[in-house]
């Protein structure tokens, strides 16, 4: 079974207009030949425009964050509509530092999905287990429960534009990553979830990335875990060098 491979880069809280457009200057300039890998970079919204710009028919991008209302007194918000009509194809939903700086529950995390799609957005959703829930023995439990909450209602035939990334908390800008079979393990259980929500076929199509402390020197052990599509790169995404590295992996 041929999945789609996804290539992202969250760049978090970081880059001025000037730092962004040279990282994706730098980035193309290395790209060579990707073969069907799919390359998203994430940059700070107030760039997305001119990164949209930059970027061409090489590069999707998509945004960070979103409200989930279509417009109104949310001051500080950005609508899915703007995410939309400002170039971005793709939205990152429930990222940890959302779930947990910001306080983003599942309920709002599924409003958010149902928004993203409703407007035409790929929205990629992001689960992942705490430390604690770990060494408890909860990872997969917390895991089903979160891509249960954020997928509800999420009808069959709009699965096709959802991309799922699993991100372990505990592995998140710490350097430490998920052992691939770590990693692996939880990619198979995701699909289990989605089997038993959308039937064989969505399980096995649906693209599911790792993210956390990915960097150069351990993404060939991720990435030939079979359940394994793809990265969601932060803090290696930053420099076109070792964003292109992870990139080019055989
Ligand atoms: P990291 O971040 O690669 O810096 O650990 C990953 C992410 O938050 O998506």
């Amino acid at each position: 079974m041929k999945r789609r491979e996804i290539f992202a880069g969250n760049w978090k809280m970081y880059t001025t207009l000037s730092e962004a457009l040279a990282l994706i200057e730098g980035i193309i300039k290395g790209l060579g030949d990707i073969a069907n890998r799919e390359i998203v970079v994430f940059p700070p919204a107030v760039h997305a425009r001119e990164v949209v710009k930059a970027c061409g028919n090489k590069i999707a991008v998509g945004l960070q964050n979103m409200y989930f209302e279509k417009e109104g007194a949310f001051t500080g918000e950005i609508s899915p509509l703007m995410v939309k009509d400002v170039g971005a194809r793709f939205i990152l939903i429930g990222h940890s530092e959302r779930r947990h700086v910001f306080g983003e529950t599942d309920e709002m995390i599924n409003r958010k999905i149902h928004a993203a799609l409703d407007v035409g957005l790929e929205p990629m959703v992001c689960v992942g287990e705490l430390i604690s829930e770990r060494e408890a023995g909860n990872s997969e439990k917390v895991v089903e429960t979160q891509l249960k909450a954020a997928l509800a209602g999420v009808a069959r035939d709009q699965m096709n534009k959802v991309v799922i990334a699993y991100e372990p908390v505990w592995a998140i800008g710490t350097g430490k990553v998920a052992t691939p079979e770590i990693a692996e393990s939880m990619h198979q259980s995701i699909r289990n979830v989605l089997k038993a929500l959308y039937g064989a076929e969505i399980a096995t199509t649906v693209p599911v990335l790792y993210g956390g402390s990915v960097k150069p020197e351990n993404i060939k052990g991720l990435f030939s875990q079979e359940n394994i599509d793809g990265v969601l790169v932060g803090g290696a995404s930053l420099t076109a060098k070792s964003f292109l590295d992870i990139i080019h992996v055989q």
